[in-house]
């Protein structure tokens, strides 16, 4: 349940695959990721170009959030998919994903749109792509969040050359 580029840059990480994508085998395939899609070619960014991931690999009964051991059983896949694609920015697309990876004493409300330094990877929460399809109002920060990304992203290339 991943996909895109090897040797991507940007790795964003949802929460687990919906109906859709468990019928397809691939993530963000449903009404959400067309909407991230959407996003993605207004920015200029190609689905080819990032590596999309979810927390949990199997899809919960009933879309329910994964349970705490789901999110464990599946957190080795995770680690090894981020050690292998070594991307320079994570986007951490919604709630599950952000307390799942950088605890749970964060919020995604307060944290959005903020960088997160662990471990010496940087992380940018936002909201989830299905947040978006019940509330219009979230597209604008969703925007924002993965422009700053890209901006971050130009930036430590920069610094590297
Ligand atoms: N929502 C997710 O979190 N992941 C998907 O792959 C699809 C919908």
């Amino acid at each position: 349940m991943e996909y895109g580029n090897r040797n991507a840059d940007i790795m964003l990480i949802g929460e687990g695959p919906g109906a859709d994508e468990d019928t397809q085998g691939e993530p963000f395939v449903g009404r959400a990721g067309q909407l991230m899609n959407k996003a993605f070619i207004g920015l200029g960014i190609k689905r080819e170009e990032v590596y999309i991931a979810n927390i949990v690999k199997c899809r919960p009964p009933q879309n329910r959030n994964p349970e705490n051991d789901e999110a464990v059983a599946c957190m080795d896949y995770l680690r090894s998919q981020v050690m292998l694609v070594k991307p320079k920015i994570i986007v951490l697309l919604g709630s599950v994903a952000l307390k799942n990876i950088l605890g749970n004493e964060y919020g995604i409300t307060a944290s959005r749109g903020k960088w997160i330094e662990k471990n010496g990877i940087i992380y940018i929460p936002t909201w989830h792509p299905a947040a978006l399809l019940r509330d219009e109002t979230k597209k604008i920060d969703f925007w924002k969040d993965l422009k700053e990304a890209i901006r971050r992203l130009e930036e430590i290339k920069k610094e590297v050359n």
